[in-house]
């Protein structure tokens, strides 16, 4: 099938990549001249593992090119919107300017039959909205969450856990599910579950699934706080309870919290539009989650002064990673970065480090000292903050550690390490609701 791909960033990319990686010829279209310039190239704008090889292939075969001309998305028959909604500045609602003008920009370019896909995460009832700017361009509106993980997007993006359509009633939603199964014939073929439902119930099927991440995330983390308090171990919780079947151990390691471009702002965005809809009552303890998470940076940098006696000037702190979880170069809403410059902020010479998030850090927090490699960020260290769980920092061997920074405090707030082989090789190990 002929497609194209409105927006061509985190979400944008790895769809159009993934689609013609699937077979499918596709187009990426995005105002921004350098991503479309890079990307091109078969060169990705952000770390994403296994995109620049599915980038590559793609372009190889001619079937996927990126272009700012949005004239040549005509002629496609399904074009799928991926644009950003970010935070609105100094307010909680989704930003939605972006899924306008997109959706603008391509009205002149529909033809009748053409099928307009969602996929940007927007407030419920979106869609509804945006189905009247179509009117008269004989094309169809669905809409079709994206679940994508960062760090195994194009994964999740060619082998999805779940379909979701949201459809228009009658022969106008016949005609998008036929696309649509159309466009993921693989998936299809492959048995993956398929929920055909109204806009209303797709766009919160989104929103709902990241508020429910969110809650279990914040669940484990007010735990967490208990047990810091009454001497329990948080983790050993999560193991027990997380037997159970209907709870689950995933997404229920305490730590420094949830960041990231979704699930922060989703959270967020989702209260803001329940209150528009006279609902707020019913997710205020969204409101609650979000403090919860908020807390568990407070709590890292507490524990971090606790370790310098609450003398942080001139002592050399480093923070182990920046992006908001591992295999990932994102730093948007990061609680690492965070963390980093609030101690940064507070005197302490902290030196951060991670795998690939340094540039992007830089870029936001120009006051902070980066070092390249682990072995240069932990030399001399007073205290040690591990705040993003990349395998390299997981897998450290505490004697070697020692050698570079003696008797340091180690800060674990992805509760990762080892307490024992930490305490033995001389470290004063704290984690978060760890005894
Ligand atoms: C999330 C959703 O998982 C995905 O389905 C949606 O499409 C987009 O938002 P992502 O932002 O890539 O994906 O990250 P995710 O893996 O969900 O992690 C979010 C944050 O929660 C990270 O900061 C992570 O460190 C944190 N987290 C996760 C915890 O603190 N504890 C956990 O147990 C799990």
């Amino acid at each position: 099938m002929k497609l194209s791909v409105i927006g061509c960033g985190y979400l944008g990319a790895v769809h159009a990549a993934s689609m013609a990686e699937l077979g499918h010829e596709v187009v990426g279209v995005d105002v921004d001249w350098q991503k479309i310039g890079l990307l091109a190239e078969g060169r990705a704008p952000f770390f994403e593992p296994g995109l620049p090889e599915v980038l590559t292939s793609a372009i190889a075969t001619g079937r996927l090119t990126f272009t700012t001309d949005m004239a040549e998305a005509q002629g496609a028959s399904v074009h799928f919107i991926a644009v950003g909604t970010p935070q609105r500045k100094g307010e909680a609602a989704a930003d939605l300017s972006y899924v306008d003008s997109a959706v603008n920009a391509l009205l002149p370019y529909l033809s009748s039959g053409d099928l307009v896909v969602g996929k940007s995460t927007v407030p419920v009832g979106t869609a509804s909205r945006l189905v009247e700017k179509l009117n008269g361009s004989g094309a169809d509106l669905a809409w079709n969450p994206e679940f994508l993980r960062e760090g195994f997007a194009v994964e999740d993006t060619i082998r999805p856990d779940r379909l979701v359509y949201g459809v228009p009633e009658g022969e106008g939603g016949d005609r998008a599910t036929a696309l649509l199964n159309e466009v993921y014939a693989t998936a299809i073929a492959n048995e993956t579950p398929l929920v055909v439902t109204d806009y209303a119930t797709a766009e919160l099927v989104k929103v709902s699934a990241n508020a429910f991440l969110a809650t279990k995330i914040s669940f484990i983390n007010a735990m967490a706080e208990i047990a810091e308090v009454t001497g329990a171990d948080v983790t050993k919780l999560a193991d027990a309870i997380g037997f159970d079947a209907r709870i689950g151990r995933r997404f229920l390691n305490a730590g420094v919290g949830f960041g990231g471009g979704c699930l922060p702002k989703d959270i967020r965005a989702f209260a803001a539009r329940a209150e528009e809809l006279g609902r707020g009552q019913s997710v205020a303890f969204l409101k609650e989650v979000d403090a919860i998470n908020l807390r568990r940076r407070d709590r890292v940098v507490e524990l971090a002064l606790d370790a310098l006696h609450q003398e942080p000037l001139g002592k050399k702190v480093t923070v182990l990673g920046l992006s908001f979880k591992p295999d990932s170069d994102d730093v948007r809403d990061s609680p690492a970065l965070d963390v980093a410059v609030r101690l940064k902020g507070l005197g302490a010479d902290v030196i951060a480090t991670d795998p690939q998030a340094i540039e992007n850090s830089r870029r936001l927090h120009p006051q902070l000292a980066f070092e390249e490699t682990t072995a240069a960020a932990l030399t001399g260290a007073s205290v040690v903050v591990l705040v993003t769980e990349w395998s390299e920092y997981r897998d450290l061997d505490p004697s070697e550690v020692a050698q570079l920074a003696p008797a340091a405090t180690v800060i674990d707030g992805r509760n990762c390490l080892d307490p024992q082989a930490w305490r033995s090789a001389g470290f004063t190990y704290v984690g978060l609701g760890r005894p």
